[in-house]
């Protein structure tokens, strides 16, 4: 079983997918990337999932994101589900689904949990940045759907902590003020951010959002 950690980097593959065969990282290009996995076609918490990602399409393309999801079931299933996606979710899935019968994906990103189902993915996620470093991952059960503005969020906070010297504190959401990075001096605060910055402890700096770039 894989077990990728922040930092390394996400590996490459090429998967047949409900849209062609692909290459992972042809098919990020510059962009940032959400993999994500589900345990199974035409079950009803991953038919409300795979919905939503489609639904939230124009959120991941303000991000510059590219979307990708996988499960060990195969190509004609996946289409065939697709369409139960499209209309019971009121959509259209506007993203590939691997079809990863052989497990190759799963097993490369450590999808599998045996002690949880030994032949299903669980629902992991990655984050990849445009370096293809893995910036997040989380894993819930089979039984408790994602939430997926969630992870929006948090895709906002690596965007934004990516070009700026800053951390976004808890529950933080766009907009809201953040903290300055303890490694900033005062000194090179006052120039950072020239609109000013709380001191609520030395340790403990906040400050207006700085512009979000990508
Ligand atoms: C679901 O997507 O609803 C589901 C899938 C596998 C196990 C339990 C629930």
């Amino acid at each position: 079983m894989s077990d990728l950690r922040l930092g390394e980097k996400a590996p490459n593959f090429d998967a047949e997918t409900s849209e062609g065969k692909i290459n992972f990282y042809d098919y990020l290009g510059d962009s940032w990337g959400i993999l994500f996995s589900h345990p199974a076609d035409y079950t009803p918490v991953c038919t409300t999932e795979l919905g939503t990602v489609a639904n939230y399409k124009a959120e991941f393309d303000k991000r510059d994101v590219k979307v990708m999801a996988l499960s060990v079931d195969g190509l004609k299933s996946h289409e065939g589900w697709i369409k139960d996606i499209n209309e019971t979710q009121n959509t259209r899935v506007n993203f590939p689904i691997i079809a990863d019968e052989d497990r190759k994906v799963s097993d490369l990103y450590g999808m599998i949990h045996p002690k949880a189902d030994d032949t299903l993915t669980v629902r992991s996620v990655f984050v990849i940045a445009p370096d293809k470093s893995i910036k997040m991952t989380l894993t819930y059960p089979a039984s408790t759907g994602r939430n997926f503005d969630e992870l929006l969020r948090v895709i906002d906070s690596l965007q934004l902590t990516a070009y700026n010297k800053v951390a976004t504190p808890a529950n933080w959401k766009n907009g809201e003020d953040v903290v300055i990075s303890p490694s900033v001096s005062n000194e090179e605060a006052d120039k950072m951010f020239p609109k000013g910055y709380k001191v609520v402890k030395p340790y403990l700096r906040t400050t207006a959002q700085p512009e979000l770039k990508k």
